[in-house]
C-alpha cells in the first residue's frame, strides 16, 4: 500500500500542462500537482478520461482544465499552449507523458507501428518541448518533464519500437537541459514496472518475468511516480537537470 504525502503549496504559484492525463501515470500525476497547489491543463486524446481527471482534480478543492489534445497533431499541441497561457497566464512546467505502442520485436513489428509509436512518444515531446522552451525563456524559465522509462537504459526483449522512443527521450532530455540551462530544467523519469492499463498489451509471461527479476518484489502504482514527478516539477529540484531519474523498485540493479 502506498500512502501519498502531498507537500502543501509545493507547486503554487505554477501552471502544469500534462499530456496522456487521463489514466494511469499522467492522470496521478495532473492530481498530485493540483494537490501540492498548482494550476493543471490536463490534455490527452481520451475526452472522458480526461474529464474524470479535471473532476477529480476539482472534487479534491483543486484546479484545472481539460484539452482535448491529439499529440501527434503540432497544432494541438499549439492549442494546448495557448489555452494553458489563455486560461492562467503562462506555463512554467510541461510534462510530456503521452504514450501508445505496440511492443513486438522488429521482426514482427510494423512500420506503420513504429511510426504511430515515434508520432505519440517521441515525436510530440520534441515538439512540445519545442513551443514549451520557447514560451517558458520568455516568461522567467520552467520545467520539461519527459516521461521516460528503465528502458531507456537498458534492453529488454520484445520492445522495438518502444524502447527506440524512451532511449531517445533520455537524449532529448539532456539536449534540452544542456542548451536550455539555467532557465529550463530538463527531466526524465524513468519508471519501471509501473500497473496501469499499458500493461493490457503485454504478454502474461513477460508480465510474470519481469516482477520475479524486481527487488522490492512488487510493481508500484501511480502514485508513487507522481511523488517524484511532484517534487521534480518543484523549485526544490533546482539542481537536477539534463538527466534521468529512475523509479523501479531496484529492477535496474539487478
Ligand atoms: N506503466 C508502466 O509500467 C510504465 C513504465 C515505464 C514508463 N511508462 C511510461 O509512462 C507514461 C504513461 O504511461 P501509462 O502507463 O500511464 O499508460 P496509460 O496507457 O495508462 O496512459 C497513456 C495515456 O496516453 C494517452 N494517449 C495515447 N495516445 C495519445 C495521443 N495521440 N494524444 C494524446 N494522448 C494520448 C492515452 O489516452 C492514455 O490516457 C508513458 O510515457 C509510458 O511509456 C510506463
Amino acid at each position: 500500500m502506498f500512502f501519498a504525502y502531498p507537500v502543501k503549496d509545493r507547486l503554487k504559484g505554477k501552471v502544469c500542462v500534462i499530456t496522456g492525463a487521463a489514466s494511469g501515470i499522467g492522470r496521478a500525476c495532473a492530481i498530485r500537482y493540483a494537490a501540492e497547489g498548482a494550476r493543471v491543463v490536463a490534455a490527452d486524446i481520451s475526452v472522458k478520461g480526461g474529464e474524470a481527471t479535471v473532476a477529480a482534480i476539482k472534487a479534491s478543492g483543486g484546479e484545472a482544465i481539460f484539452q482535448h489534445t491529439d499529440v501527434c497533431e503540432p497544432a494541438q499541441l499549439d492549442a494546448l499552449l495557448t489555452r494553458a497561457i489563455d486560461a492562467y497566464g503562462y506555463v512554467n512546467v510541461w510534462h510530456n507523458n503521452a504514450f501508445k505502442s505496440v511492443f513486438k520485436t522488429i521482426i514482427d513489428q510494423t512500420l506503420e507501428e513504429f511510426d504511430e509509436t515515434m508520432r505519440v512518444s517521441l515525436r510530440a515531446y520534441w515538439y512540445g518541448a519545442k513551443i514549451a522552451v520557447t514560451h517558458m525563456l520568455s516568461h522567467n524559465g520552467g520545467v520539461i518533464l519527459n516521461t521516460a522509462s528503465v528502458q531507456s537504459y537498458f534492453g529488454e526483449p520484445g520492445f522495438s519500437a518502444y524502447q527506440c522512443a524512451k532511449g531517445a527521450i533520455l537524449s532529448l532530455t539532456r539536449s534540452l537541459g544542456v542548451d536550455h540551462a539555467p532557465g529550463v530544467r530538463a527531466v526524465a523519469l524513468a519508471p519501471g514496472f509501473i500497473h496501469t492499463p499499458a500493461h493490457d498489451g503485454i504478454p502474461p509471461e513477460t508480465i510474470e518475468r519481469v516482477k520475479q527479476s524486481i527487488p522490492a518484489s512488487r510493481g508500484a502504482a501511480p502514485e508513487e511516480v507522481a511523488a517524484l514527478a511532484a517534487f521534480l516539477a518543484s523549485d526544490e529540484a533546482d539542481y537536477i537537470t539534463a538527466t534521468g531519474v529512475i523509479i523501479d523498485g531496484g529492477y535496474l540493479a539487478m
